[in-house]
């Protein structure tokens, strides 16, 4: 047999490896935009940043997860320092069954998936169900990590306008009629925006995208973040009564995914994230996960089922949401006192943003420069856009910073604003 050799350059004239002529095609279509360059410069500590979206870290229970740190070491060393499952750890997925029942979610341990934060979960649901050029339904505005995530398989995104009950229910059927693969939902207190899918129109979504057979990709990372009003719902709850109770189903067999969190109620650093999912997915999803990972830390999920066993998580999600409904208030109050009345702003009952919308012909990008000189910053809303627009619009963390610097941000902000609504 003849084989073809290929010398290989000689070292002294090889000139330097082209490495972004070698990244694969489906990566062209990922880029760093110049928003995240300039974001950069906030992490100075004189900038107050409204743009992350991070916890506030004077509520991360140390003390417990030390404590923690040392039972797990001490009552199963070995076994937390050794490879573990792909579905995660059992006692953790038991726990978070208990917790969704709470929720109105009844599903069994085989339905659970741990993951590497939510943000894994959304890229195991690419790479699960996702061929170049298929179509994800996304609200508009919608959260960015999911349009990277999909960006990565070469999914098309088709935005459905939100009002302040969520997403637009004629425009999102005209979205389903083409055929999409996927839809994708924030119900509670969405990311950019915070707001709520109503109770009716959550009703008319699930029905909905049942009729068009369009599955639905539910992210709730905010869900037990509420301050205000009542409980709503989940999808997938709404799914399992509208289509299976009625016919007397124990098995968990909807047509909505949950992606649930531990970041913004116990950690973000953990990276603990679960899926929710009939077993038949999760199967699936469990060999994608594999090829990504093998399985979530087998350390921090034992770490965070023994913090959260015996109802500590409980009383710390009740401190989280008191020192972040007080941070919400202290940041619509600053708006009201400082910024021009043209400006208008949602107000979340709970989660961790909200979102301001400028005047006609103002660009929230280009304000952001000056922003960052008066030390303040936030992140413009074009970038939660799929497509285009947005670009009067911005997004406002409230967690993170305490009430006397939010109360600061808002009044360097309101003078920005001010110059260019007077301009
Ligand atoms: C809507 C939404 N989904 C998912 C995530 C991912 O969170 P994590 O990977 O930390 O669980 C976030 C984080 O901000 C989010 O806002």
């Amino acid at each position: 047999m003849r084989t073809t050799l290929i010398e290989p350059p000689s070292s002294k004239t090889s000139p330097e490896t082209p490495w972004p002529e070698r990244f694969a095609q489906r990566t062209l279509g990922m880029t760093s935009s110049a928003i995240r360059e300039l974001l950069k410069l906030t992490e100075k500590p004189d900038v107050i940043s409204f743009a992350g979206g991070l916890p506030a870290p004077e509520v991360f229970p140390l003390r417990e997860i030390e404590a923690a740190t040392h039972r797990v070491l001490q009552e199963h060393g070995p076994a937390a320092l050794q490879y573990s499952t792909t579905e995660g750890y059992l006692p953790l997925r038991e726990l978070l069954v208990r917790h969704m029942a709470r929720y109105g979610i009844r599903v069994m341990p085989e339905n659970v998936l741990i993951t590497s934060g939510g943000q894994q979960a959304l890229d195991l649901v690419g790479k699960l169900f996702l061929n170049p050029g298929d179509h994800v339904v996304t609200e508009e505005p919608t959260f960015l990590g999911a349009l990277q995530a999909w960006t990565a398989y070469q999914a098309l995104f088709l935005p459905v306008p939100i009002d302040d009950d969520g997403i637009r229910i004629h425009r999102l059927e005209e979205a389903l009629r083409s055929g999409p693969k996927l839809l994708y939902v924030l119900p509670n207190f969405q990311n950019p925006s915070g707001v709520t899918l109503s109770l009716d129109r959550r009703h008319e979504v699930v029905d909905l995208a049942c009729r068009y057979g369009v599955p639905v990709i539910e992210d709730d990372p905010y869900g037990q973040l509420r301050y205000e009003g009542d409980h709503l719902p989940p999808l997938v709850q709404i799914d399992a009564e509208m289509h299976h109770c009625s016919r007397g189903e124990s098995a968990f067999h909807g047509g909505v995914l949950y992606l649930g969190s531990l970041s913004k109620t116990l950690a973000p650093g953990f990276r603990l994230g679960w899926v929710v999912a009939p077993d038949v997915v999760v199967r699936k999803l469990v060999q994608v996960k594999q090829g990504s990972d093998l399985h979530t830390s087998t350390f921090t999920q034992m770490l965070a089922y023994e913090v959260a066993r015996g109802g500590f998580l409980d009383a710390h999600v009740r401190t989280v949401r008191r020192v972040y409904r007080e941070r919400r208030d202290a940041m619509l109050r600053a708006m009201e006192a400082h910024f021009p009345p043209v400006v208008r702003w949602t107000r979340p009952q709970g989660g961790i943003f909200l979102w301001a919308t400028l005047p006609e012909g103002l660009d929230s990008a280009e304000i952001l420069e000056e922003a960052i000189a008066e030390k303040v910053a936030f992140v413009p809303g074009a970038s939660f856009f799929p497509r285009e627009g947005g670009a009067r619009t911005l997004r406002l963390n409230f967690s993170y910073s305490a009430p006397d610097v939010i109360e600061e941000g808002i009044r360097r902000l309101g003078r920005v604003l001010d110059r260019h609504v007077h301009a």
